[in-house]
């Protein structure tokens, strides 16, 4: 990478909003960038930022800004002005196609400011087999479509094993619509402000059965704050205010997990060997 004086702004630029990679032939972490600049180094107000803190401002005249810039943390009446607009587009949508229009016009999130394209969902919605994992990554957010990358590939995978697949018969769709810049983890706020769209995407496929799809996934719907470690395994019930029934959820871990930990897929089997029994009770 060109050590220049643009190159670093633009990377205090990027830091700001919140993406922490830089993907080069490598990815490379921007802090550990920005900390490779002598200037960055000397600032004080730079020494030991977190990933998504911004590095220092270098005059006067950027310091100020700095100073007056919004951070990451959106203020509280507009994270509770999102929320209501979200929710008054929620209750409006009557059908699918009405529901994915109005998350395509809802502009209360900001990762959609960030992010290449809104990812909705795919799959047989009829099927009433719903999975729902945390947010559209890299390849998810270049497609438009989800969980289209490694780990999607890994779960389509895993679901063909128990006669699953989305072109038939599964519905897939997320928390977020939009990806968070380095595929960091989605903050309370961003999920909050999109929960009301996905309620309401919930209650329009209805399902028999809802499948949860990673720890985020699990505590945003469920809003329980234990780990997924605890909850997998265990069928639970849930329902909103758009539902006239409570549906039975599963709950698996997630399959970037696993691509870490593929010794785990030991217990995904038997997570979705339990899910095939509920299929077909
Ligand atoms: N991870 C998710 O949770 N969702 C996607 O769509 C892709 C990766």
């Amino acid at each position: 990478m060109e050590n220049n004086i643009q190159t670093f702004d633009s990377l205090r630029w990027y830091a700001q909003m919140g993406v922490d990679l830089c993907v080069e032939a490598e990815p490379q972490e921007i802090t550990a960038i920005l900390a490779s600049n002598p200037a960055e180094r000397a600032s004080s107000a730079f020494a030991g930022d977190t990933v998504r803190a911004a590095a220092a401002p270098t005059s006067t005249a950027e310091r100020v800004l700095f100073q007056a810039a919004p951070q990451a943390k959106e203020p509280l009446s507009s994270i509770a002005d999102a929320v209501a607009e979200a929710r008054r587009l929620a209750d409006a949508a009557t059908t699918l196609d009405e529901l994915e229009a109005a998350v395509r016009i809802f502009n209360g999130c900001s990762l959609k400011k960030t992010a290449s394209n809104t990812v909705f969902a795919q799959g047989v919605a009829a099927s009433r087999l719903m999975f729902i994992g945390e947010a559209p990554g890299a390849e998810e957010d270049r497609s438009g479509v989800p969980f289209c990358g490694p780990s999607g590939q890994l779960l389509d995978k895993m679901l063909s094993f128990i006669g699953l697949s989305r072109a038939e018969n599964f519905y897939i769709t997320n928390c977020l619509f939009w990806r968070p810049p380095g595929n960091r983890q989605p903050s309370a706020d961003e999920l909050a402000i999109c929960l009301p769209l996905v309620e309401k995407h919930i209650a329009l496929i209805n399902p028999k059965i809802m499948v949860l799809v990673g720890g985020t996934a699990t505590s945003a719907i469920l809003n329980d704050t234990r780990g997924i470690t605890r909850l997998r395994g265990q069928v639970f019930s849930y329902k909103n205010d758009y539902m006239a029934e409570a549906v039975p959820v599963h709950v698996i871990y997630h399959p970037s997990y696993l691509l870490r930990q593929p010794l785990a897929k030991k217990q995904v089997w038997a997570d979705l060997l339990a899910l095939k029994a509920a299929l077909t009770a």
